[in-house]
């Protein structure tokens, strides 16, 4: 038994997770994620521990979980936590009845507090914020793809993207370009040479995106955005919103994802590298207008509105997403993508300033159970 476990008077966190499946575990990476949160929880009086589905006991309450003392990772028979952290990776898993009943029986315990209870989808997000009057401009032009979505978003758009819903890392995007006299061209980005593929007419297009089965409910069509370009590439905000100390909403931090040459996505996986927001956007300032339209004032307004409204629209308890941002030629900012469970953040200072977040947002939820453990 890991002893500081068993005696521990203060706060409780127990994050959820799994591997690739059910059974499997987790990757070195996210390890070293836990690893750093449970050692800024330390200091505050935070016992932080991840565990499996299958080490959770209901009847006696406790759990088999692994933490790490400052030197080493330990397992041991843990009490259950006050708060659940849902960190599982993959969509798929998190869909399972398993897993489903169990986020279900750790949201509906009174003593528990679950958050990120679960993924979101492209199409519900974008239907939360384009039905808001506040909000709808700040998305892209998007439908639900169908062969008649995809006929008038190419009369209203030259260039337009077809994303799955369920999608990440630029997995299964095809950008469609038209050109004049009916001509179009399509490309996948996950192509690592980058190739286009030419259709004579609309009826071939839509013959060429059949064998990619997008027509079944599980794509959008979506504007494709002309994103400003840095050397030649274009870029978008990589941005992470999390609630606070007081359970505020606040920006975290904001990186910048440069593509690889030629490419429409910025996923470093597929050619994109790194860059800081504030070397690369002070050189955009003159594309927006006066003060009030300045990145960090558009920035602020999204982290305003935009994470109490989904919260609220879909029912879901949530304290860190992500947002993949782009900026169009005229400086105005789009949401093209809000994530639930954000990779690791590459940048040091952005990913020290989520755990300090999360353990401050950790505090504020325990606040009133552990308020005579204030002092230690
Ligand atoms: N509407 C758009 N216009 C232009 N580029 C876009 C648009 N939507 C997405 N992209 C580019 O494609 C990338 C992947 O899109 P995203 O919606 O974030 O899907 P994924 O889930 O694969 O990350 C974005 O990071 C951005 O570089
Ligand atoms: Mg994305």
């Amino acid at each position: 038994m890991h002893k500081w476990g068993q005696h521990h008077t203060g706060p409780i966190v127990g994050i959820i997770t799994t591997g690739k499946s059910k059974n499997r575990s987790g990757s070195g990476n996210i390890e070293r994620l836990f690893k750093e949160l449970i050692s800024c929880g330390r200091p505050k009086n935070i016992f932080t521990y991840y565990f499996y589905p299958r080490g959770i006991n209901w009847k006696h309450r406790v759990i088999k979980g692994y933490s790490h003392d400052g030197r080493k990772w330990c397992s041991g028979i843990y009490p259950f936590p006050d708060i659940v952290y849902n960190r599982i990776l993959y969509r798929n898993i998190e869909g399972s009845t398993e897993i489903k009943n169990i986020l279900k029986k750790f949201q509906q315990d009174k003593d528990i507090h679950l958050f990120n209870s679960r993924f979101l989808e492209k199409w519900e997000v974008h239907k939360v914020i384009s039905n808001n009057k506040d909000t709808a401009h700040l998305v892209p032009d998007t439908e639900l793809l169908t062969r008649e979505t995809l006929g008038y978003m190419l009369k209203r758009h030259q260039e337009v993207l077809l994303k799955p819903r369920h999608s990440s890392r630029g997995q299964g995007i095809i950008k469609i370009i038209k050109f004049p006299g009916g001509h179009y061209a399509f490309s996948r980005a996950e192509w690592k040479t980058p190739r286009w593929i030419k259709a004579a007419s609309f009826n071939s297009l839509v013959r060429h995106l059949e064998v990619s089965r997008v027509f079944n409910k599980n794509y959008l069509i979506q504007e494709c955005i002309e994103l400003t370009r840095h050397n030649g590439r274009i870029f978008d905000l990589r941005s992470q919103f999390q609630k606070n100390g007081e359970g505020k909403w606040v920006l975290t931090g904001v990186g910048v994802r440069i593509a690889g040459k030629n490419r429409f996505v910025t996923h470093i996986p597929n050619g994109g590298s790194l860059a800081s927001y504030d070397d690369i956007i002070p050189l955009f300032n003159d594309l927006t207008a006066d003060e009030s339209q300045s990145f960090d004032r558009q920035l602020k307004t999204i982290g305003l509105f935009i994470p109490k409204l989904l919260e609220e629209s879909l029912q879901i308890n949530l304290a860190v997403l992500s947002m993949d941002i782009g900026i169009d030629p005229r400086g105005k900012m789009l949401i093209l993508e809000i994530n639930s469970k954000p990779a690791r953040f590459d940048e040091p200072h952005i990913r020290q300033r989520h755990h300090i977040n999360l353990v401050d947002y950790f505090l504020y939820l325990t606040g009133k159970k552990y308020k005579r453990n204030d002092k230690q």
